[in-house]
């Protein structure tokens, strides 16, 4: 009797141990899996990374010479008035701290610490970008404080922190990113609760018929290839700020008017000396983007407080 219960206790120990070293096999393929996929993700950002800074080291000089040092297609005629609307539209304020995404050369950054009590960080992926800035921010006279620094936005928690900025600023620099969901992530870990993402950039036209579509199709892959850009779909990224919780405060194509908006012959010009991606007729040309500022905050209250009415518990502005 005795030797059968030592049996059967030595059988339910040997089966004990067969489903913990199970488990344990298990749960060490599941991390490992978690980390190949960060790695993955890094190693793919940055390899896109290193293309669009190697894009920028070589090629700025030539935005320079065509765009000035606001390096934004869609724009005014007198580009301080496009960059003061940007002030008023992003609600760029005395006092806040602000990452300006994807910072060229640093003239919007340095514009707007001219003009307001603020602290900039300018990040950018070019190192040759970083050293024009140092001339573009000593040509001014700052009421504010610009720190530029080269590195992959993709990084920003890395590099700044979480609950950092009252503000992050994409300025025609999201698209350039081929992880655009997990970009998001990172400008929502970085906000503080209240503060804002803003993005102004192109956004893929839906197609109004399949002809069109396919012209559409066909133009945007020119423009990926050509700025070494991925031009977002719009849908991609509303799916994602509002599976964040984001509040959506506004969209909408940037507000300038029809005669201040510089023409399209200043991307012509650009196209001219670059040599690529050149419209060579406008004749049966379908315009492939929209424009759009996209403004949406981080929300300052517990989304998972009050579930029932929880956009109630927004303070008032
Ligand atoms: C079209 S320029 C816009 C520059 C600037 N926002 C302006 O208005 O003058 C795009 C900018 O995005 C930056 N950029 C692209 N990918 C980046 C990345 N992964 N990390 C940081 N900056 C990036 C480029 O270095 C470049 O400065």
């Amino acid at each position: 009797m005795i030797q059968l219960l030592i049996l059967i206790l030595g059988l339910s120990l040997l089966l004990s141990l067969g489903v913990i070293i199970y488990l344990l096999k298990k749960q060490s393929s599941a991390v490992n899996a978690t980390l190949n996929a960060v790695s993955l993700s890094n190693h793919l950002s940055t390899n896109h990374s290193k293309i669009v800074g190697d894009f920028y080291n070589e090629t700025t000089d030539k935005f320079l010479g065509v765009y000035g040092e606001v390096i934004q297609a869609f724009r005014t005629k007198n580009v301080s008035d496009y960059l003061d609307y940007t002030i008023e539209s992003a609600e760029l304020k005395d006092g806040q701290t602000i990452l300006d995404a994807g910072c060229g050369v640093g003239g919007p950054a340095s514009y707007f610490a001219s003009k307001l009590n603020i602290d900039v960080q300018g990040l950018t992926i070019s190192e040759v970008q970083v050293e024009k800035s140092k001339t573009v921010i000593s040509s001014k006279s700052l009421k504010g404080n610009v720190t530029i620094q080269q590195g992959d936005y993709h990084q920003m928690l890395s590099l700044y922190g979480a609950n950092r900025f009252d503000r992050i600023l994409f300025l025609e620099s999201f698209g350039h990113s081929t992880h655009q969901i997990q970009l998001i992530e990172s400008a929502y870990a970085c906000l503080k609760p209240g503060g804002i993402l803003y993005i102004k950039d192109l956004f893929k036209r839906e197609h109004p018929n399949a002809e069109d579509g396919a012209k559409i199709d066909a133009i945007i892959a020119e423009i990926n290839k050509a700025y070494c850009y991925n031009v977002a779909d719009f849908s991609v990224i509303m799916q994602t700020i509002r599976r964040l919780n984001f509040l959506l405060l506004s969209v909408k194509t940037p507000e300038v008017k029809t005669e201040e908006f510089e023409h399209l012959t200043i991307s012509n010009d650009f196209q001219n000396l670059f040599d690529i991606a050149k419209i060579v007729s406008w004749e049966n040309y379908v315009f492939p983007i929209d424009f759009y500022e996209v403004k949406v905050m981080k929300p300052p209250f517990d989304v998972n407080i009050e579930k029932h009415l929880y956009f109630l518990n927004r303070p008032n502005s």
